[in-house]
C-alpha cells in the first residue's frame, strides 16, 4: 500500500507541467528553439558568435576551441580584459550613472555603486596591487565578508592579470592557509570583521593566525567594515583606505591572453587536500555573460537581479561578479543573514529594491518554508518576475512552494545545475522557452551536451545512471592547481573521454534530466560540497579522538547534515559540543557536524575499511542491508539503538 501511494506521488509530481506564461513569453530573449537548432548544427560556431557578440575584444581569437582531451583552450589567440568588458565598456557606452550594485549592509546602512564609480574603485585598487608588488601572473587571496570591495578585489586582479583566489569568510584560519600556501598567494585582502546576526564578527585575527604559516604572504590589506580593534603589524599590513587615499585613478586595462589564469576557487574533493580549480579568461567570461543573460532573461534597462550567494563560492564569482557586470545589470548585494533583524529581511529587501530576479538555495527555501507564508505575505514581491535555484537538487514540494508563495503561482523557476568546475550553468531551462517540471532543472542549455550513462559508461536514454559531459565547453576548468594527474583521475578517467560531474542524473520518458546529488563521498551541506575525509581529519586532530567516520544523512533543511562517529583514545573523554567547534575551527562552522555518536568501535569490514554505507543506513534510520562482510555486527546493533533515541543538536 505504502509502496503504491509513493508511485501515484511520483506520477503526480512528473505530471506537473508549466509552459511558459504568455506575459513572460511576450519579452523574453528566447520563445523558441532557435539557439538550440543553431547549437546542434554547430556547437562551436555557435559559442563564437556569442563570444563576439558579447563580449569585447582587443584581438580576434584564430581558433575557437583546441581540444587535446583533457585540455581545452578557448579563442585561442584571443585578447580580453575582463574588468574592461564588466565596466570600461558599460561606461564607454554612457551608462556610467547606471546602478551597478545596491549593497544593503546587514545593520541596514546602504551603499549604492554605479558602474562608473565601481571602475574608479577598480583601477585604483589596481594601482594599490601593482605598489605591493603584485604582478600578471600572481595570486592574491581574497578573505572578506559580503562588502562591495570583494568585487573591486576581484576585478582589480582581473584588470592587471592577477589570479584570484577567493577563501569563503567562514572558512577557518587553516583552511585560509592550506589555500595560501597551496597557490603560493603574495597579498592578502581581508577585512577587520564583518556583520553577522546583529553583531561584528572578526575576520583579522583568524587571518593573522593563517598568516602565521603563510611565507608567501608579503603584504595584506584591510578593508574596515567591522570597527572592531585589530592588529597591525607594520610594514606588512595596511588599510584599504589609506592605500585608495593615495592610489592613482590611472590604470588602462591591458589585454590579457584568452587563456591568461583568471582565478583559482578551491572546492573538496573526496581526498582531504581541497582541489584548487582553474579557470581562464575569454572562455569563462564568455559562458557566464551568455547564461547570465539568457537563463535569467536578462533585460539590463529594467531588472534588478539578485542572487544570495557568497562570493566565496562559485555561484558569487560567476553570477554576482562576472556575468552580471558583463552584462551591465543592476543588482542587489546583501552582507547579512536572511533572519536578521527578522525572518522576513529578504522579503523586504526584494520589495524595497523592486527586486525582478531571485536566485538562491534550495536550503534557503526549505528554510524559508519552515519560517512560514506570513513572512514573504508581510511584503509587496510583485516586481518579482523569474527565479532561480542552485546548489543542490530541489524537491518538487520546495519548488512548488518558491513558485507560488515567492512567485505568486507566476514566476517561471529555473533550476540550475552546475559546478565550481564547469565555471557556469550546463543545465537548465531557459524561462521563455522551456516547458517546466517541479524538481527538474530540465534540458542541458543550447551549447553544452549532457548524457546519462550506466555503470560500464554505455550511455541511456531513460532511466538513473551517472551524469557525463561529452563535449568541451568555455567554462570548463583547465585544470587542478599543481596537480595535473589528479584533474585527468578526478574528472576523465571513469568513463573514457567523457567529463564525469560525480553526480547522478535520471531522464524520464520526456527526456527531461533529474539530478540525484552526489555519487561520491562529498556531502552537500546546504549547497556547500564538504568532503567525508576532510572533517574526518578535523576530528582526528583532537587529541582525544582515535578514530572517526563521518557520513551525510538526508535532511530536510540543510540537503544533507554531517553526521559523526567517533571513537575516543583510551582514558579520554571530550564534550560533544566543545568538539563539533573544534570542526569549526578546523575547518569552518558550515562543517561542524549536526550530531556526534560516540563509539567504542566503528563497523569495519575484515580489511580494516570503515563501511560508510552502514553507517549512512544508520543515520537515516534505515534497515541495514547486507551486513555479511562486517567484523562485527554488535557494534552497528548498538549504534542503531542509540540513534533511535538520540536527539541531534540544532
Ligand atoms: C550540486 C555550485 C542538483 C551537484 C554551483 C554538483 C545541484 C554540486 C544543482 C556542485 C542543481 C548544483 N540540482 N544538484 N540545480 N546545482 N548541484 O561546485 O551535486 O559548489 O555537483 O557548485 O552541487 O557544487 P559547487
Amino acid at each position: 500500500m505504502a509502496g503504491e501511494q509513493n508511485n501515484i506521488d511520483d506520477l503526480l509530481l512528473e505530471n506537473r507541467k508549466f509552459p511558459p506564461p504568455v506575459d513572460f513569453q511576450k519579452n523574453a530573449l528566447v520563445a523558441g528553439t532557435f539557439l538550440y537548432d543553431e547549437a546542434r548544427a554547430d556547437d562551436e560556431g555557435f559559442w563564437a558568435r556569442q563570444a563576439a557578440e558579447l563580449l569585447h575584444w582587443d584581438t580576434d581569437w584564430h581558433t575557437i576551441c583546441e581540444w587535446n582531451l583533457p585540455y581545452a583552450k578557448w579563442f585561442v589567440g584571443g585578447q580580453l580584459n575582463v574588468s574592461f568588458n564588466c565596466l570600461d565598456r558599460h561606461v564607454l557606452a554612457g551608462r556610467g550613472d547606471k546602478v551597478a550594485i545596491h549593497w544593503e549592509g546587514e545593520p541596514g546602512d546602504t551603499r549604492t555603486i554605479t558602474y562608473a564609480q565601481l571602475l574608479d574603485e577598480t583601477k585604483k585598487f589596481a594601482n594599490v596591487l601593482k605598489s605591493l608588488g603584485v604582478a600578471k601572473g600572481d595570486r592574491v587571496n581574497i578573505y572578506l565578508p559580503m562588502v562591495p570591495e570583494a568585487a573591486v578585489a576581484m576585478l582589480a586582479c582581473a584588470r592587471i592579470g592577477a589570479a584570484h583566489s577567493v577563501v569563503f569568510g567562514g572558512f577557518s584560519s587553516q583552511a585560509l592557509a592550506d589555500r595560501i600556501n597551496d597557490a603560493s598567494a603574495k597579498v592578502l585582502i581581508t577585512a577587520d570583521g564583518g556583520y553577522r546576526r546583529g553583531e561584528v564578527f572578526a575576520l583579522k585575527p583568524a587571518a593573522d593566525e593563517a598568516l602565521a604559516n603563510t611565507p608567501t604572504i608579503e603584504h595584506v590589506v584591510v578593508v574596515k567594515r567591522g570597527g572592531n580593534d585589530v592588529n597591525m603589524v607594520d610594514g606588512r599590513d595596511h588599510w584599504y583606505h589609506d592605500l585608495m587615499a593615495e592610489a592613482s585613478l590611472d590604470c588602462p586595462a591591458e589585454p590579457m591572453d584568452s587563456e591568461q589564469l583568471l582565478f583559482l576557487l578551491y572546492t573538496s574533493g573526496t581526498t582531504g587536500k581541497p582541489k584548487g580549480i582553474m579557470h581562464t579568461t575569454g572562455g569563462y567570461l564568455t559562458h557566464v555573460t551568455y547564461t547570465h543573460k539568457y537563463v535569467f532573461d536578462l533585460h539590463p534597462e529594467s531588472d534588478v537581479y539578485w542572487c544570495t550567494a557568497d562570493v566565496g563560492w562559485i555561484t558569487g564569482h560567476s553570477y554576482i561578479v562576472y556575468g552580471p557586470l558583463s552584462n551591465g545589470a543592476t543588482q542587489v548585494i546583501y552582507e547579512g543573514v536572511p533572519n536578521f533583524p527578522g525572518n522576513d529581511r529578504l522579503w523586504s529587501i526584494v520589495e524595497k529594491y523592486g527586486v525582478t530576479i531571485f536566485y538562491t538555495a534550495p536550503t534557503a527555501i526549505r528554510t524559508f518554508m519552515k519560517w512560514g507564508d506570513q513572512e514573504p505575505a508581510k511584503h509587496d514581491m510583485s516586481s518579482l518576475r523569474l527565479l532561480g535555484s542552485v546548489g543542490e537538487p530541489i524537491n518538487p514540494e520546495a519548488w512548488m512552494w518558491y513558485r507560488d508563495t515567492i512567485g505568486r503561482g507566476t514566476c517561471p523557476v529555473v533550476d540550475t545545475w552546475w559546478q565550481t568546475e564547469t565555471g557556469g550553468i550546463m543545465i537548465s531551462p531557459l524561462p521563455g522557452a522551456t516547458t517546466l517540471k517541479p524538481g527538474s532543472a530540465t534540458f542541458p542549455l543550447p551549447g553544452i551536451t549532457a548524457e546519462v550513462v550506466d555503470e560500464s559508461g554505455a550511455r541511456i536514454d531513460h532511466g538513473g545512471g551517472y551524469l557525463t559531459l561529452t563535449r568541451p565547453w568555455p567554462g570548463m576548468l583547465r585544470g587542478i592547481w599543481g596537480d595535473p594527474e589528479r584533474y585527468k583521475e578526478t574528472y576523465w578517467s571513469r568513463y573514457g573521454d567523457r567529463y564525469f560531474a560525480g553526480d547522478g542524473a535520471k531522464l524520464d520518458a520526456d527526456g527531461y534530466l533529474w539530478l540525484l546529488g552526489r555519487v561520491d563521498d562529498v556531502m552537500n551541506v546546504s549547497g556547500h560540497r564538504i568532503s567525508t575525509t576532510e572533517v574526518e581529519s578535523a576530528l582526528v586532530s583532537h587529541p582525544a579522538v582515535a578514530e572517526a567516520a563521518v557520513v551525510g544523512a538526508n535532511d530536510a533543511t540543510t540537503g544533507q547534515a554531517i553526521i559523526a562517529y567517533v571513537t575516543l583514545r583510551g582514558g579520554s573523554s571530550v564534550d560533544e559540543g566543545d568538539l563539533r567547534n573544534h570542526v569549526a575551527k578546523e575547518i569552518g562552522a558550515i562543517a561542524k557536524p549536526k550530531t556526534i555518536y560516540f563509539t567504542p568501535e566503528l563497523p569495519k569490514t575484515r580489511s580494516g575499511k570503515i563501511m560508510r554505507r552502514l553507517l549512512r543506513d544508520v543515520a537515516e534510520g534505515r534497515n541495514l542491508g547486507d551486513t555479511t562482510t562486517l567484523a562485527d555486527a554488535s557494534v552497528v546493533n548498538e549504534l542503531q539503538k542509540r540513534a533511535a533515541e538520540a536527539p541531534s543538536e540544532d
